[in-house]
């Protein structure tokens, strides 16, 4: 069985660990956070492996996990590099969506292998992650031999691994952002919009939910051309156009969110031939007046 070394084992690490361990895929040598005594927690959450409290006590490991927050990715590497730790072939990968593998370039410089495997999952707590983790999709890049190692000790604690090009990692990561982030940016512009209308916003969540779960099991069962409905998608300019000039009235930051979401709804339309190109256009044109 290869060891693995966890350096930053919040969240992430301590799920993967933890899974890791459970079903024997890799022997889980020694865990580094920022402080020994959180460490000791990720250890005993894991149910294996050492606390240590700094890089110099990690023993050599066949795999190093870097799966600290994205700005002390570099960092760590760098550190791990110029430690003298690693030896040729060695495998570095870090969990981020929003970083390439590319940035764990000093490992490589000490002849590593060096790649990134990113769950697409909201991890909020280790025990929860560690429990719904099954299924998670993941997507990889990096060293083909680094790899050929990572990719099966994914899978055996439930992952779907997919390969990314490297070079399209930030733009990937963005469609995580919208799915996820932003319909929660979303959902607090329509409450604010419920609010400036007099509706408290627990009446607002209330009365939302039922709308947004049906739209939400629409988008997966439908696609999202037919969850579509509302103004846009019946071609209905006049109501498009008064409805932003309100919301401009209100708040002109919410008209531009407005406006650039009413554009891309306006093409979805046009891809299920439920808006003509003249009635599409005369959309594009109530839209784009500022
Ligand atoms: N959370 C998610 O939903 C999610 C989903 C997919 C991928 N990811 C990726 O997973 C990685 C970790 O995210 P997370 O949510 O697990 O973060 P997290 O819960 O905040 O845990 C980060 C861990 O890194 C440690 N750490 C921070 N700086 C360090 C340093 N310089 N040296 C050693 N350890 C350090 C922290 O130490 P302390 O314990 O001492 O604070 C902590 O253990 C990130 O790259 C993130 O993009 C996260």
């Amino acid at each position: 069985m290869k060891t693995l070394n966890i350096i930053g084992s919040g969240r992430v690490g301590r799920t993967c660990g933890g899974l890791w361990a459970k079903a024997r895929v890799f022997e889980i040598q020694d865990v580094l956070t920022r402080s020994r005594a959180s460490a000791g927690e990720a250890v005993k959450f894991i149910g294996a492996g050492c606390a240590v409290g700094r890089l110099d006590e990690m023993r050599p490991a066949d795999v190093w996990m870097i799966a600290t927050r994205d700005d002390a990715i570099v960092p760590s590497c760098a550190a791990l590099a110029g430690s003298g730790k690693l030896v040729p072939d060695d495998i570095v990968f870090h969990v981020s969506g929003a970083t390439p593998s590319s940035d764990l370039g000093a490992a490589r410089e000490c002849g590593a292998l060096i790649a990134s495997v990113h769950p697409i999952k909201t991890f909020t707590d280790a025990g929860q992650a560690s429990r719904t983790f099954s299924g998670t999709f993941c997507s990889a890049e990096g060293d083909r031999e680094a790899l050929k190692v990572l990719k099966p000790a994914f899978e055996k604690i439930g992952a779907k691994v997919f390969g990314i090009a490297v070079e399209l990692k930030r733009v990937y990561h963005a469609g995580g952002v919208f799915a996820c982030n932003y319909l929660v940016a979303l959902i607090e512009a329509a409450l604010r919009a419920h609010e400036k209308a007099g509706i408290p916003r627990a009446a607002s969540l209330e009365a939302l939910e039922p709308m947004v779960r049906e739209t939400v099991d629409a988008i997966f069962e439908k696609g999202p051309a037919r969850a579509l409905t509302g103004p846009i998608s019946r071609g209905d300019v006049e109501a498009v156009r008064r409805q932003l000039a309100a919301v401009r009235e209100w708040d002109r930051g919410m008209a531009e969110l407005y406006r650039g979401l009413g554009l891309l709804a306006v093409a979805l339309a046009e891809t299920d031939a439920r808006l003509d190109a003249a009635r599409a256009a005369e959309l594009r044109a109530a839209l784009s007046a500022r």
